[in-house]
Order: C-alpha cells, then structure tokens, then sequence
C-alpha cells in the first residue's frame, strides 16, 4: 500500500482494497458511515481545482464524475487534454478516462448517480472585488433539483472559494428549497476549502499541508473526514473540523498572509536596493533562519500574479469593508504589488535611460514557472508600462504564449524561442522564473544583444556570473549594480 499522502506514479493506488480497508476502519468511527462500499464523487465545474481533483479521486480508484457547463471544455476533457496546463494531469486524466473511473458530462443530474458533490464552480470578482455568487448559486440550485427524488443520504462539499457565511447563508437555502430536504437530515453541507497551488496541483492534491472541514454539523464532518480517510489510504493530513464560516476565513486568511509575506519582501527589496552592498536574498535568508519568520515565500520579485491572490484580497477587503472595517495592511499589500511592476520599469530606465523606440525583450509571460496561466501576471502590468514609455516589447514564454497572445494581441512580438528573443535587443528583463532562462549565459546574452542589459526581476542569476553585462536584479544594492 502507498504511505499516506505519497504521490503514485502507478496509478491506482492504494487500490481498492486499501480503500476498503480504510473506510471500515473509518466506520468504526461514526454512526451511518458505515460502508464496505466505495463512495461515489462528482465535482460539479472542471476549473483548476474541480479537475484537478477529479482527476486524483478517480486515481485513488473512486468512481468520478465532473460536470461542466462548457460543452467545449468536456469535449477536450473527454480527449484526455486538460484545457490547462499541469505537470502529470493530462497523463493521470488519460489513465482515469481508460479506466472508466472518471466520467465528464455536462449533464448535472449524473450527481445524482453519487454519494458526495463537490461544488468547485468559480467565483470570479466584481467590479467593487466581491465574488460573483451566480455559479455558486446556480450549481446549488441544480443540484439540489436533482436531489428532490433521491432519497439516500448525500453530501455536499463547497470546495469554491467563498467569503464566511456563504456556505450557510447562501448554499443552504438554496439547496434546502430546490431540493425540498432539510440540511442535516438528508443531505450534509460542509465548506471544505483548496489549498493547492498550479504547478504542483497534482502533488498538492495528494499531499496537502491540512484539511479544513467546516462542517454544519457532526455527522457531516464525520463522512468527509471519513472519504478523505479512503483518499489518503488510511492515515488524515493533519485536520481541522470547525464552522463553515471559520473554514471559508482560513482560505482568505491563508491567501492574504501569503501575499503580505511576498509585499513584505519586495518592500524590503526596494529598501535594499537604495543600499549599496545590499542583496535582499541574503536579507530573507537571515530573516527566515528566524523559525518565527520561515524560509519560505520571500523571494522578491515583479510582485504576485495569479487567478487568487489579487481576487482573493479584493474580496477580503470589499467583505470587510462591507462589515465596517476597514483592513488597511490588506490595501497596502495590494498597492504595493501594483507598484513593483514600475520598479521593474525603473530598472530598464536606470539601464536605457528613455525607453522610447528601444528593443525590450521581456523573458516569461506566466505568472510563475510550470503553468501557462497568465491571469494577473507581473508581465503583462510591466508590458503595458513598457508600451506606455514607447518601447518596442518582443516577449517569450515556453507555454504561455498562446493565452498571452489573446491578451496583447499584436501589440507585442512574440518570439518562438529565448535566443530569437534577446537578439539585437537593448534590454532584456526576466519576468518568470522558467528553468530554461537559467541555462542562458553572460556570453549568450552579450553576443546576442545589441547592448547587454539585463534586469533580473526574478533573481535569477547570480550577479557574479555576469561579470559583461550591465545587470540589475530586484533588491540588488547599489554598487553591485553595474551600470546603474
Ligand atoms: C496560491 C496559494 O499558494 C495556494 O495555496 C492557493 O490554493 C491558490 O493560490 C488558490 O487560492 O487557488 P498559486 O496562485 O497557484 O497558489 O501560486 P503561488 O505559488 O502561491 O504564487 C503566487 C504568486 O506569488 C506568483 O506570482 C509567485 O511568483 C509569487 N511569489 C511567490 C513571489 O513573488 N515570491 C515568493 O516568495 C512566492
């Protein structure tokens, strides 16, 4: 059997069996959750998160089924290439398609067929950056129609990123009047918020930090822990049963730390920058050797990008704001973020002077390496401030070009790979931390560019290893800035 949380490269694991296993020992736990059975699951919207997972519930040998709206996009699902790109999804979506454990459809009354609904619909912001409830609300309604003539009991998980209160003060009513049952007698609620991050979704899936159930009641949180347990073989990552409302915070409050962590940095970047002899890396090396602080999350850079962070903050303010309180260090977070994207442009300048009519050549669309996700990314804030100043942008990613091009459309050149990129260029930036950009040397670079400029908004590179280039990094003090 697959130790708990470890990633199976043989998929399937731990099979049948130990899921079996595993849900008679969880029954031992719990009044109706007794079963020999597997439990049926179905996500209901194929998003980053309700993929995702699908894909790793159908893995660990569970019977899947998601649901999307978008008959697009379940056509593509049903090819076995997932609409976005993920280390290890589109082989493990293949495997659970073969297998006929995972079934996409568009139609929602499939759910019926299963024993807990994942909600993982999107809840994109406002113009005032409170969430949208209508996906939310809608998925409730639908399946809560499908659930009127059923009568075994189910359970419904809201894994969409929702402000506290949500879950009780929206789902429920909702699924309580299109279903006609009442929550806690025939059908459980639960909030159970994602943790997981692109990039590394398939790992964080099955090796996430925590659970969060927030639960309406005992016996609801007894059967989600209780799937989980089957999930995980046996053995819960660590877990936290409380309210809906304190689960639904835990997501926010996660998500805003994070940014703050990643503001903190680039503002001690910024300071670190004015200081001759200065290098932020060591700073945050010498800060989080601090067990109170932590290594991790301090890398200062072109400032945070995303689906999350930025929608995420927007609805935490505008919810907070909404309760009369006015969550100050949460705007300055956000201001922040917005303003490193000029520093970033700063850098060019101090290295080209006027940027009008120069060649600037910006390495990485996506917000972060291994993703072709481009949502709020710091490269397109820096190459709408490089248009503005006149320059002439050429741009390159390994995957995100095709999402980057619907975006800029021909405002920008993009070129097929990093060496036509920085030819003939006066600046280079590097905006994503793609391994490939890091295999580009000092003689790649100066033979290449009409002029060896080079801003390292990533840090990528060790200044010392380009000793030819005019080179500025993010939080690089003064002197160590040649050229500047
Ligand atoms: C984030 C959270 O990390 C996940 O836990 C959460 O589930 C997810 O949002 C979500 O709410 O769905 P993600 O947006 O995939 O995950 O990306 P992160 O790895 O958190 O990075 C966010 C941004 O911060 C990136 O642009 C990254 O480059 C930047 N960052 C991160 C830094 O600039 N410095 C750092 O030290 C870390």
């Amino acid at each position: 059997m697959t130790p708990v949380g470890e990633v199976p490269d043989d998929p399937f694991l731990p099979g049948p069996m130990a899921i079996r296993e595993a849900e008679l020992r969880t029954s031992k736990r719990g009044p109706r959750i007794m079963t020999t059975q597997r439990q049926r699951v179905s996500f209901v919207g194929l998003g980053y998160v309700g993929l995702c997972t699908a894909v790793a519930f159908a893995n660990r040998g569970f019977e899947t089924i998601g649901v999307d709206i978008d008959a697009k996009r379940v056509a593509q699902i049903e090819t076995g290439r997932a609409p976005i790109h993920e280390p290890r999804l589109d082989r493990m979506l293949k495997t659970a398609l073969q297998t006929k454990r995972l079934k996409v459809t568009e139609d929602v009354s499939q759910v019926r067929a299963t024993d807990v609904i994942f909600l993982t619909v999107g809840t994109p912001s406002e113009p005032g950056g409170e969430i949208r409830l209508s996906f939310v609300e809608e998925a409730a309604r639908e399946i809560g129609r499908c659930l009127r003539d059923e009568h075994g009991y189910r359970l419904v998980v809201v894994k969409s990123t929702v402000t506290p209160g949500t879950t009780r003060s929206t789902v429920r009513p909702v699924l309580e009047e299109a279903s006609g049952k009442k929550i806690g007698v025939q059908l459980g609620l639960c909030a159970n918020p994602e943790f997981l991050r692109e990039g590394s979704a398939i790992d964080d899936t099955f090796q996430p930090d925590r659970l969060l159930i927030g639960a309406m009641d005992g016996e609801t949180a007894a059967r989600l822990e209780g799937l989980y347990r089957a999930f995980f073989g046996g053995k819960l990552p660590p877990t936290i049963v409380t309210t809906p409302e304190t689960a639904e915070l835990v997501k926010y409050a996660s998500n805003a730390f994070l940014a703050t962590k990643v503001s903190y940095i680039n503002t001690i970047a910024n300071i670190a920058q004015l200081v001759p002899g200065v290098d932020v890396e060591k700073v945050a090396e010498g800060i989080g050797l601090d067990p109170r602080i932590g290594p991790l999350f301090l890398k200062a850079g072109p400032g945070y990008g995303g689906s999350c962070f930025h929608k995420d903050l927007q609805a935490l303010i505008a919810f907070s704001h909404a309760l009369g309180y006015d969550p100050r260090l949460l705007g300055a977070v956000e201001e922040v973020n917005e303003e490193q994207a000029a520093k970033v442009v700063e850098l060019s300048e101090r290295l080209l002077g006027s940027l009008r009519d120069k060649r600037v050549t910006v390495l990485g669309l996506a917000f972060k390496k291994d993703t072709d996700d481009i949502r709020e990314a710091a490269s397109i804030r820096v190459i709408e401030r490089l248009k503005q100043k006149g320059a002439e942008v050429t741009a390159h990613d390994p995957i995100a070009i095709p999402n980057a091009r619907l975006l800029l459309g021909d405002s920008v050149e993009f070129a097929a790979d990093s060496a036509s990129a920085i030819r003939d260029a006066d600046c280079c930036i590097i905006m994503t931390e793609w391994d490939e950009f890091r295999k580009l040397s000092a003689k790649d670079y100066i033979e290449a560019m009409r002029s060896p400029n080079l801003v390292d908004a990533r840090r990528l590179y060790k200044p010392e290893d380009f000793e030819g280039l005019n080179l500025l990094g993010i939080g690089l003090g003064k002197d160590k800035a040649r050229g500047g």
